[in-house]
Formats: structure tokens, sequence, C-alpha cells
């Protein structure tokens, strides 16, 4: 069966889903003194606690390892070849709390690379980055090895991804994650020294941090989880935010937005892939003052726009803009009797969304196709329920759920929800 995830493309804005087999794994045999292996993530600066109970249900037998905030280790009970760890990602892990997966190949501190007087020596580090990435890519790496033995093409490395660990809680003193100029810069150094055996199967805008990868490509990752400690390892690319840094969007907030939750909700379309396009009949609720329903008029789609709040008047005066004034309780059903896309965004319980959602979308006169909604975590205790809520999402007949804490999510977490195919 081929597993559906969602691409687009970034430059044209037109959001194409796309079907990527899913890659047989062989058993490659790996040597039983092999080193042990770790799988590195980063997360919101507070999800620690939430990722690791995740980790915990879907992966038992894995052993916390190491933790500092905004970042995570975890020991794999046994080493496993170059293509099982690279099977091994956000998606296949079903993690709604990692913003980022890649597999360990290395430390880079003071500690491997010093002075004289023991401070770290960011030139030898930058070296030591090369020389993990050979012990897995390199031409006399045993995965090579294995590779030419079963007849298969070697894997290469096509891109470079330097990303920091969050340095605030999202919010906190306006901070926001993203890729820092001090990610660029060592970007820019790790190109400029990539050995030729490497610096040859690089994609051709390998030179820019910021340009999206392509499906199945390979990264080489640099977590910079101190200035002075480096986490070395690898991903494939495998869904959306895979194919950035760090799963780090490279966006900024327009200087029309009328909300910061344009970015969310910028995000959250471009992670569901949904085909909201020219006339997408749309419903936002909790839509003032209009960050979100901007992100969904500059598609081309019609939204009647639901909050008892003012609405900015760039939203309001959009051709394409209703807004339905009150809370959605109030307001009658047969209005939403055309829309399929319903688009949730209101600053309550997550029991409150779900019971305000399933009312309207589990009417016989109302036909939602799809979900894009958030649910707002007062208490991170509420995490540990996420399953119990999309369980309740798949209950209203939608098939494709999923879940993930955005780059531009605070303490909430955005869900995605599809029914596929959709009969009217
Ligand atoms: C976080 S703000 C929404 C931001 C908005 N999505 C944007 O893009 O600018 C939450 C909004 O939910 C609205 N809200 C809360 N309860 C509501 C309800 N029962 N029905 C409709 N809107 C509600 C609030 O009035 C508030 O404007």
């Amino acid at each position: 069966m081929p597993a559906l995830f969602f691409s687009e493309s970034f430059d044209s804005q037109i959001i194409i889903p796309l079907v990527f087999e899913v890659i047989q794994v062989e058993n490659t045999p790996v040597a039983t003194s092999a080193p042990a292996q770790f799988v590195l993530f980063t997360c919101q600066r507070g999800a620690e606690n939430a990722l690791k109970k995740e980790l915990e249900r879907r992966r038992p037998n894995w052993r916390f390892s190491y933790s500092r905030p905004g970042f995570l280790t975890f020991r794999t009970p046994e080493p496993e070849s170059l293509e099982k760890r690279l099977a091994i990602d956000v998606p296949t892990l079903r993690l709604v709390f990692a913003r980022s997966c890649a597999h360990s190949l290395g430390r880079v501190s003071a500690r491997e690379c010093s002075n004289e007087d023991g401070t770290f020596d960011a030139t030898r580090a930058l070296a030591r980055v090369w020389e993990l990435a050979a012990t897995e890519f390199g031409a006399d790496s045993r995965s090579a090895e294995n590779a030419r033995k079963a007849g298969r093409p070697v894997r290469t490395l096509a891109r470079i991804h330097v990303y920091e660990r969050d340095q605030l809680a999202v919010g906190v003193r306006g901070y926001e994650p993203g890729l820092t100029q001090s990610a660029y810069d060592l970007h820019r150094r790790l190109f400029e020294i990539a050995p030729a055996e490497f610096r040859a199967s690089l994609a051709s805008d390998a030179n820019r941090l910021d340009a999206p990868g392509a499906p199945g490509e390979v990264c080489l990752d640099v977590v910079v989880v101190e200035e002075n400690e480096w986490h070395v390892g690898f991903h494939k690319i495998a869904d959306v935010h895979s194919r950035y840094p760090g799963g780090l969007f490279p966006l900024e907030l327009p200087t029309d937005a009328t909300s910061r939750a344009f970015l969310k909700f910028e995000e959250g379309l471009r992670w569901s892939g949904f085909p909201i396009g020219i006339e997408s009949r749309c419903v936002d609720i909790g839509a003032a003052p209009g960050g979100g329903s901007q992100a969904l008029l500059a598609r081309g789609a019609l939204v009647l726009g639901v909050d008892p709040a003012e609405i900015d008047p760039l939203v309001l005066n959009h051709p394409n803009f209703t807004h339905l004034r009150g809370k959605i309780s109030q307001l009658r059903r047969k209005l939403f009797r055309k829309s399929r896309w319903f688009i949730t965004d209101m600053n309550v319980a997550p029991s409150y969304t779900l019971d305000a959602l399933e009312e309207l979308v589990t009417r016989d006169d109302v036909s939602a196709r799809g979900l894009l909604f958030t649910l707002k975590f007062f208490d991170w205790k509420f995490a540990d329920d996420v399953p119990k809520f999309l369980g309740r999402v798949k209950d209203w007949g939608f098939n494709h759920v999923h879940a993930r804490q955005l780059q531009f999510n605070r303490q909430e977490i955005m869900v995605a929800a599809l029914k596929k195919p959709f009969v009217k």
C-alpha cells in the first residue's frame, strides 16, 4: 500500500498531493560490535515531557538518553542498517511534538575538539563534522560497501541542514523559532570546506540553507545545542517539514498580516496539503482579527469568518470575506450548508473546540471535507489526551487525521482531518 504524504510547490503555491511508495527496507546485517545508535529530536521548549511520553508509547524499547530544553536524544536497542535508520522519521513515528528527527553520527564539543587551553576549537570542529559524515556516507564506509554488495546505489548527502535548538519558549520576549544567523554562518563554513567526495553529490542549491529539499534526499544534520556542542546526524526528506533544516520554515510575517496567526495557518495549510484554492468554501471559527483568514483568502478561498470580536478592516473589506458576528453556538446552521473546510482557532479549552466542531460537522445538512484547527493546551496535561482527541475526530468520519505542534503554534497543537475520498 502506498503511504500518502502531501507535498507542495512553494514557489507557485500550487499544492500537489504526492504519493511516495513505502520503501521496502532490507535486512542488511550490522556488526554486533557496532557502536550504540542514537536518535536526535528537536521540539518546542516546554514540550520535552510530552515528546518523551509519546516516544515511550511509540517506541517503548528506546531509552531516553539526554536532553536540553528543546532537544532530546534516545538510544535505540540495537544497531540498525543505514536503510532502516533512514526509514525512521517524524511521520513514521507519528509524533505530534517532535519538530525534527535525525539519526546521530556523533557529537562535536570541546571534549572532542579543543584548543590547547581546553576551549572549543571551531575550525577543528568543522572538519570533525565531515569526518563523522564519512563514517556513514563516505565511499569506504560499511554502508557504502553493503550497498555495493546488494547492487543498490550508494547513499549520498544532498544537503547540509544546520539549526539551533530553541533559545526560549515560543512567545517569551517575542521569541519565534527559526533559522538563526549563526546557523546560516555555520552552514556557509561547512559548505565551503565540504570534501570533494561530498561536494560532488550535494544538490545544486545546497549552498542555500533555506532552500527546500526534495523528497528522498538525504541531509546531513548539525544541531547546535550549545555554541560549543553540536550534534551531528542525518535524515531522509519524507514530508513537508523535513525539507527544511530542523523542520523550520523560512516564513516571515507579511507587513500587512493582521495577526501572528497568519503564520500558523500558512504553515498548517502547507503541512496539511489541503487543496484549498480558488472559491473553496471555508468557515474560520475564531477568525478575529483575521490572520488565519488572510492565509485562506490569499489562496482565493471564500471565507465565512465567525467571531463575536472585531475583524480587521483589511480582512473585513475583502470581497471574498463575510463576517458572521457572534459565537459559533449562536449562528443558524443553514449558513454552513455550502461550506466544505472548517478552520477553527478559538481561545477555549480543547473539549469546547471539539464539541463545537462535532455539533457542526456531524450534521446531515453540513458536508465537511476537511478540518484544520488548533487545540490550546492551557495546561501541558492536555498533551496526554491527544490520542483521545484524535480518536474522537476519526469517529466523525474523517479517515486521515494528523496532529503536529507546528513551529508557529504556541502552547497548542494543530489538527488536520480529511475525508478521502470525499463524497458530497
Ligand atoms: C486566538 S484568537 C483567533 C486569532 C485568529 N484565528 C486570527 O487568525 O487572527 C481567538 C478568537 O476566538 C474567538 N472565540 C472564542 N470563543 C468563540 C466562540 N464560541 N465562537 C466564535 N469565536 C470564538 C475570540 O473572540 C477570539 O477572537
